[in-house]
């Protein structure tokens, strides 16, 4: 959507197929499972992700090919950084066959039951961030001699890239691949890939983004991205990135949000917030909050706050509404507010229906806010799409090059002859 979107071809599983013969072999597939995770039972709150790769999956088994799956879910240190088992469980409901999960991702154990696989079995390996290479980027030819790909790789034919949500980060399992083993985007990464590049053309303004969430250092930089890019009008913001812009403004936020803001190591963030905003950066912030103190919930106004923040407070759900009638774009991505307890969802559920109410095309992204979907009206005629994607699509929507689908191009330079 910048107006400098690069045109993006990448190869797809037709385009492996017009040269490699794929039925029996063994696939090596990215997908993206990261779901949102219930702190306090471990339980996945919203499986939409692991749903929307089923169609890859079936037509890998429909070849018969040996199927490796691997994914990220959460980040080391983070309450949602889990195994992979239950994901599991809930891949194989979805898609009616049996899948396998082992509790390793490069070790001996798993080396050996991937070259037992035979066809149409279906393998899970645990948590790709459980191998400390996997948590630094680097570019395509550094990853593609890491360990992680070292391991792996020579017991595939091929690696398919379903994981478009990832393909911003530039890791082993994303970007080390493609250079080693004839790739291809799975079914899902083409489907987001195509639709996006065709959804929204430079000329349709306003342009709205819609910020929140609990990833602040990811949104300040694809903020910064969206603003150097000129490819957002306004920004509203909400979330702990809300809190860190109220400060940056010299607000008041009370004791307990600024504690709470410390303990996560995001204080640090403030020169850059307000770098963003000296700037010139259109970015509007919240006035009021719906808050927590004890077990009293209340609404509270910036400049006056005494408990803790977890949801947009009515006044500013109508003044956020109001901002995006007049758009012909607007982006969502990230939660208002802490979606994980119903009692704080109603901004999150609220300003999705205002965007929808609109005459805007509305994208809808990121795996915690597209969780709450099912609680939202949906207008009829509303025109949207929900992406998987969250920091993925408003980078590439900023017209940023992904690096998993620049590896992939570079992979069909080398494989496929393109
Ligand atoms: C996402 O949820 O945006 C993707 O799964 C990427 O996760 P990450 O921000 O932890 O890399």
């Amino acid at each position: 959507m910048g107006d400098q979107q690069h045109v993006v071809k990448i190869p797809t599983i037709d385009d492996l197929e017009a040269k490699f013969k794929l039925n029996g072999s063994r696939v090596l597939v990215r997908v993206d499972f990261n779901s949102p995770i219930d702190p306090k039972t471990g339980r996945i709150l919203d499986d939409s992700r692991i749903k929307a790769h089923v169609e890859t999956i079936k037509e890998l088994y429909e070849k018969r090919c040996m199927i490796v799956l691997m994914s990220h879910q959460g980040r080391p240190g983070e309450d949602d950084f889990v195994s992979l088992e239950n994901h599991a469980k809930v891949l194989e409901k979805h898609l009616g066959l049996p899948v396998e999960f082992i509790d390793d991702v490069i070790g001996p154990a798993a080396r050996k039951r991937i070259s037992e696989l035979k066809p149409g079995e279906i393998l899970l390996l645990d948590n790709t961030r459980l191998v400390s290479e996997e948590v630094i980027e680097a570019v395509p030819e550094k990853q593609a001699n890491t360990i992680f790909v070292r391991r792996l790789a020579p017991l595939f034919n091929f690696y398919i890239n379903d994981a478009f949500a990832a393909a911003h980060r530039s890791q082993p399992s994303l970007v080390g691949f493609p250079l080693v083993l004839p790739s291809a985007a799975g079914r899902l990464m083409e489907r987001e890939v195509k639709a996006l590049a065709k959804l929204v053309s430079p000329e349709e303004r306003p342009r709205i983004f819609v910020l929140g969430g609990g990833k602040v250092r990811d949104t300040l930089r694809i903020i910064e991205h969206l603003h150097m890019q000129r490819a957002a009008d306004r920004i509203l913001v909400t979330g702990l990135v809300a809190e860190l812009f109220l400060l940056a403004k010299g607000l008041n936020i009370g004791t307990e949000n600024k504690r709470f803001l410390e303990r996560r190591g995001l204080i640090s963030l403030l020169p850059r917030a307000r770098y963003i905003l000296l700037k010139g950066a259109p970015i509007e912030t919240p006035v009021d909050f719906v808050t927590l103190k004890g077990n009293e919930v209340s609404v509270e106004h910036v400049g006056s706050i005494t408990g803790l923040i977890r949801d947009i407070g009515p006044a500013t759900i109508e003044m956020y509404s109001e901002l995006m009638k007049d758009a012909k774009v607007i982006v969502l991505r990230g939660p208002a507010g802490v979606i994980e307890d119903p009692r704080f969802r109603k901004g999150s559920i609220a300003l999705v229906e205002a965007a929808l109410s609109t005459n805007a095309f509305t994208i809808i992204g990121g795996g915690h806010l597209t969780s709450i979907l099912n609680e939202v009206r949906i207008p009829e005629g509303a025109r949207y799409h929900v992406s998987t994607g969250g920091g993925a699509l408003l980078l590439f929507l900023a017209g940023e090059e992904l690096p998993a689908l620049k590896a992939l191009e570079l992979s069909a330079k080398k494989f496929l002859g393109w």
